[in-house]
């Protein structure tokens, strides 16, 4: 039984409209997952919704539905929004699910069994609006709150608290002697220079049913729900249980039978990769896979931390208006044009900035003008030329081509998806100077060029070919869309197809179609 590459996202809490960021961390993962698949591993890739905690619960009340309604409802969006996204996840994750509460409250009975958790009393001030206790560490100089925290309130409460002191030194040593485990360097750096110099406070892992009831009952004491962190993070987990892998299984002890019978030809965990936003990057580098040690899990593999988009250098915001809608942007431009523009312009781990005259001139410069036409150029050319029909082959471009595929298939092995993209670019620019050098157009006019004229169509469109087998995991309908003009019956989902020479002689292609459509043409 090989294990299958298990790759997730963060899971978006359900109460707020989705926007570019969520959107951008779905297109990521979804591109890692395709790349994967393409280079012949199998891949599970899982995405989805935390639906659990006071906001949710406030808003269900606030439009007279059940939590469960108000999530149910919501959802709907969120799974469309896969779609719209082209996503090829494998599964989608509720916290709703029974699947993924049985799980959560298996964990927390095997914890509480072997004594890592203690009850307590505590005073502090609380943000309704985040959710969170603040400490004086986070009041401002003059003694007021600052105003993200919203209203803050001074609080008693008892709660569970999970015992983290014993956890700190391994944790330092494991993050030292795996550095792949949280990308890019600086976000392990951040991690260590907290760890080392801070002792880690113990986690609350409840809320007071009274105050919270719209959460995963406590197992082994009903006036508690489990607080929202120990209950979305084990998302990650709790799928490859509840789908039998004996992995995420065996760790549940006796609980493991009661959430699902092993299913001996999968292997999910540990994941391999999690892609989550810079500001989760504590509860994933920390509290988890402590979470996961206690509970003799294997830790996952690697953190990819990925930076904000702010949309013309402020932060994205519903209540200003600066948003951007990835719903409405792909309406406008094609999901493709989306899917590329999010990949090329922001390398994972800086912060990015959208802007609408960016979009549009990677859009026409790299995707209306440079893919688009080099691809309408190769099809035109043929069909005026040499009847659509693909002459003898030749191999003129085939080295750097070679040299194009290995460096992207590196880009995508080290998860740098825009550098990926560049190498592919510089085959596409390559190609369409090979045009500009070669002048097709003059070939065709002298008889005594004709051997010629075949070879630089050969390996235009054969470069075009291979171009669409490297872009599938970006831009997978614009792919498949070279592929149906060139007039292959196969899909280029597998990179083994980017081998020179694919495209037979005497093969006849299809009609060429615009790709990109140039749209800032001024009004006549
Ligand atoms: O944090 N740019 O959910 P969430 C880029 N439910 N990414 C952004 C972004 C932006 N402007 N805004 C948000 C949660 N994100 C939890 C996660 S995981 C077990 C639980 C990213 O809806 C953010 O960094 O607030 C996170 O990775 C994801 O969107 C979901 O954010
Ligand atoms: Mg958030």
């Amino acid at each position: 039984m090989s294990k299958r590459f298990y790759l997730t996202t963060a899971i978006d809490y359900v109460n707020g409209a989705p926007h570019l960021g969520h959107a951008y961390e779905k297109v990521l993962a979804d591109v890692i997952a395709r790349s994967r698949r393409s280079m012949g591993q199998e891949v599970f890739f899982l995405t989805g919704l935390d639906e659990h905690g006071q906001k949710v619960q406030q808003a269900a009340q606030d439009q007279g539905l059940t939590p469960q309604a108000y999530c149910d409802r919501l959802a709907e969006e969120w799974v469309a929004l896969t779609k719209t996204l082209g996503l090829s996840n494998d599964d989608f994750v509720r916290t709703t699910d029974a699947r993924h509460q049985k799980v959560v409250q298996a964990i927390l009975t095997k914890l509480h069994a072997e004594g890592h958790f203690y009850k307590a009393a505590y005073t502090g001030f609380y943000s309704v609006r985040e959710e969170t206790f603040l400490t004086e560490k986070d009041r401002n100089p003059d003694g007021t709150w600052d105003p993200k925290w919203g209203q803050v309130n001074e609080l008693v409460e008892e709660n569970w608290y999970f015992k983290l002191g014993q956890h700190q030194q391994w944790l330092i040593g494991h993050i030292e002697s795996h550095p792949e485990s949280i990308q890019p360097d600086y976000r392990r750096n951040e991690v260590l220079g907290f760890l080392r110099s801070q002792t880690l406070e113990d986690l609350c892992i409840t809320r007071p049913v009274a105050r919270l009831s719209w959460g995963i009952p406590l197992p082994f004491d009903p006036a508690f729900v489990t607080y929202v962190w120990f209950d979305a993070l084990v998302n990650y987990f709790s799928v490859p249980a509840a789908l039998g892998d004996p992995g995420a299984l065996d760790p549940l002890g006796a609980s493991g039978p009661a959430i699902s019978a092993p299913h001996p030809g999968l292997s999910l965990w540990p994941a391999d990769v999690h892609v989550i936003g810079k500001d989760i990057l504590k509860f994933h580098a920390v509290y988890w896979p402590i979470m996961l040690k206690a509970l003799g899990a294997p830790l996952p593999k690697t953190l990819l931390v990925h930076g904000w988009w702010q949309k013309d250098g402020a932060k994205l915001s519903k209540s200003t208006g600066n948003v951007v809608d990835p719903v409405a942007v792909i309406a406008e431009w094609g999901l493709d044009a989306f899917r590329y523009y999010v990949v090329r312009e922001l390398g994972i781990g800086p912060d990015g900035n959208w802007t609408d005259d960016g979009f549009k001139a990677r859009y026409n410069a790299e995707l209306a003008n440079g893919l688009g036409n080099l691809l309408n150029r190769a099809l035109n050319m043929l069909n005026k030329y040499r009847g659509g029909v693909v002459p003898t082959a030749s191999d003129e471009l085939a080295a750097e081509v070679v040299v194009a595929v290995q460096a992207t298939g590196d880009h995508l092995r080290a998860n740098d998806l825009q550098g990926a993209l560049v190498s592919i670019w510089t085959l596409v620019n390559r190609a369409n100077l090979y045009v500009e050098q070669t002048k097709p157009f003059s070939l065709a006019k002298d008889p005594a060029q004709a051997a010629r004229l075949d070879e630089v169509l050969y390996n235009l469109v054969e470069t075009c070919r291979v171009l669409a087998v490297l872009l599938w995991p970006f831009i997978p309908g614009t792919s498949e869309k070279i592929f149906a003009q060139l007039n292959l019956t196969g899909s280029p989902s597998s990179w083994k197809l980017t081998a020179w020479g694919g495209l037979p002689p005497g093969h006849p292609i299809g009609a060429p179609l615009p790709l990109f459509p140039r749209k800032d043409l001024p009004p006549k």
